[in-house]
């Protein structure tokens, strides 16, 4: 029995390639696959399956992954996904997700930072239909006794002794039983959208507790300081919502108004490649033109020229979404964005099998540090949730093999559910406070309201210093819960990674060392044995 937290793209794909090898899982997440936050996904997903006649290749896809990702994504890791994902794409239309089709082919469109057209979409609800076709395909599955779906479960912790994870305890939500769910664990429980409430496009379901447990458990984490910044979401009462980059794929032009006139800045300064640089770019572009004198403080996404054939075959559902939300028909004027916190490319620290710091214990998806780098690529997050779901689903099958190792059983399934009130499982709680009180919000917007000014697009050493003292002086009031306290020690974890890194690269942009540097081509590491400790190391040169 493999235990995996989270049921988005990476979670399912990891189930269902597990029991592809008829090896069971238990699926574990707080809402239900149809409510996590992958079905939010909106422009499409990257694989050069090249059915746009532009002689789009793998090598293509890996240059632009790595390029965007300023270099320090893991080379090895990039090659087996790029190369798998026409793969994945073949077996999606196979599967019968419904992506945009002419006559017979499958459509690619352009998408930010890459050359060739190579992100296939559905309208822009792409998230949508692969998981209506996973969730399918589990089903499948569950129905023969392989995939057990916990939901409305909540991972509380991660049970390690003597350096191997062992399971996960996790608590009911109906009944509040408390329940260990023993083998080797996959979390893939997306990213920390929910330390950022209200200026994120994603869900604050996705809280940031498991990893702020994890970290306060002694797992490691990567590139903490890599948060990616959406160039364009239009600003609603208590969200950022997500205008698809598909938007600017299709012809979107991004403007300001400097002297009463439409700058197309951009196209100016990026004659190749636009409104479609990659969103690091054109998130500090934006920032950039609406800090300066001569310009106002409004961008602007400009798509009235988009023919009713694009409105009507490709982006329906975003031009109905900002109708929805902006009371403005986006096919007759231009409406404002501005840049949200939508990705975070650092997570837990992985290597090439999806493997942690602690045997056992895996991670996939957005909750973990792999492909993406510096700055991630749009339609990279969907196609690497589902490759990197099955590679770690086939390092948890090879653990259950290699029972020496881990002292798991082969396979078999498990007695898994064990009422901490009858069983003594004292030895495997190592806080005695599992359950506890989760954060309260409030503390959440103060950490929020901290950490904000320090980790936005442009950052210097004096605001991040002031953010860190502020989180440790939150951290010494009296009163703070379990939970409170680990956010407040990850959040130091997120600041002192960002303060680690003198230099600007990918989305870590700091005015104070505005260029990349040679020394910082790597990875900075964040790990906590009773105080944090940052570290750094390179990236895999020697490959390729
Ligand atoms: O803009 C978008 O449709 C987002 C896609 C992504 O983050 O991959």
């Amino acid at each position: 029995m493999v235990n995996i937290i989270g049921a988005g793209l990476a979670g399912l794909s990891a189930a269902i390639a597990l029991a592809k090898e008829n090896i069971q899982s238990s699926l574990i997440s707080v809402q239900a696959s149809e409510r996590a936050q992958s079905v939010m996904a909106e422009g499409g997903t990257n694989g050069a399956l090249n059915t746009m006649g532009e002689g789009d290749t793998v090598e293509d896809h890996f240059n632009d992954t790595f390029k965007a990702g300023v270099f320090i994504g893991d080379r090895k890791a990039i090659e087996g996904f790029t190369r798998t994902a026409p793969d994945i794409l073949r077996e999606l239309i196979d599967l019968g997700v419904p992506f945009n089709i002419k006559g017979e082919t499958v459509q690619q469109r352009s998408f930010g930072g890459q050359k060739k057209k190579r992100t296939a979409y559905a309208r822009s609800s792409t998230g949508k239909v692969l998981m209506s076709a996973l969730i399918d395909e589990a089903r499948r599955y569950e129905a023969q006794g392989l995939i057990h779906r916990f939901s409305h479960h909540e991972f509380t912790d991660v049970l390690i002794s003597e350096g191997v994870c062992r399971g996960a305890a996790v608590k009911d939500l109906y009944t509040g039983l408390e329940m260990i769910f023993e083998g080797p664990v996959i979390m893939a429980c997306g990213g920390f959208n929910g330390m950022f409430p209200e200026v994120t496009t994603g869900t604050v379901g996705n809280s940031g507790s498991a990893a702020a447990r994890l970290f306060s458990r002694g797992v490691k984490f990567s590139n903490l300081e890599m948060i990616q910044y959406h160039p364009t979401t239009m600003k609603i009462p208590g969200k950022c919502c997500l205008v698809s980059e598909a938007a600017r794929g299709e012809g979107g032009r991004l403007f300001v108004m400097r002297g009463g006139e439409r700058w197309y800045f951009m196209e100016e300064k990026y004659p190749e490649l636009g409104n479609l640089m990659p969103r690091d770019v054109v998130a500090r572009e934006s920032y950039f033109v609406t800090h300066d004198e001569s310009c106002e403080d409004q961008v602007w996404l400009d798509m009235h020229h988009l023919s009713a054939g694009t409105w009507k075959v490709k982006l329906p559902d975003l031009r109905e979404e900002v109708k929805h939300y902006l009371g403005i028909d986006p096919a007759k004027d231009p409406i404002p964005v501005s840049p949200g916190i939508h990705y975070f490319m650092g997570g837990i620290d992985v290597d090439i099998g999806h493997r942690t710091n602690i045997a056992g214990l895996l991670a996939a998806g957005e909750c973990c540090s792999q492909y993406h780098g510096a700055n991630r690529l749009g339609g990279n997050s969907t196609m690497g949730a589902m490759y990197g779901g099955r590679i770690a689903a086939g390092t948890a099958a090879a653990l259950l093999k290699s029972k020496e190792d881990t002292g798991f059983e082969n396979g078999a399934a498990r007695d898994i559910f064990k009422n901490p009130e009858k069983e003594d499982t004292a030895e495997n709680d190592q806080s005695g406070k599992r359950g506890a009180p989760k954060a309260d919000y409030g503390f959440i917007l103060r950490l929020r309201d901290i950490m904000l000014p320090a980790l936005g697009i442009v950052r210097e050493e004096e605001t991040m210093k002031d953010a860190l003292s502020k989180v440790r002086a939150l951290l010494n009031e009296e009163g703070l819960n379990e939970s409170e306290r680990e956010r407040g020690i990850f959040a130091c974890a997120v600041l002192e990674s960002a303060l680690f890194r003198k230099e600007s690269r990918g989305a870590h942009y700091r005015s104070d060392y505005p260029e990349t540097s040679d020394e910082y081509k790597g990875n900075t590491t964040a790990e906590f044995d009773g105080s944090i400790r940052i570290g750094f190391y390179k990236t895999n040169e020697s490959y390729i």
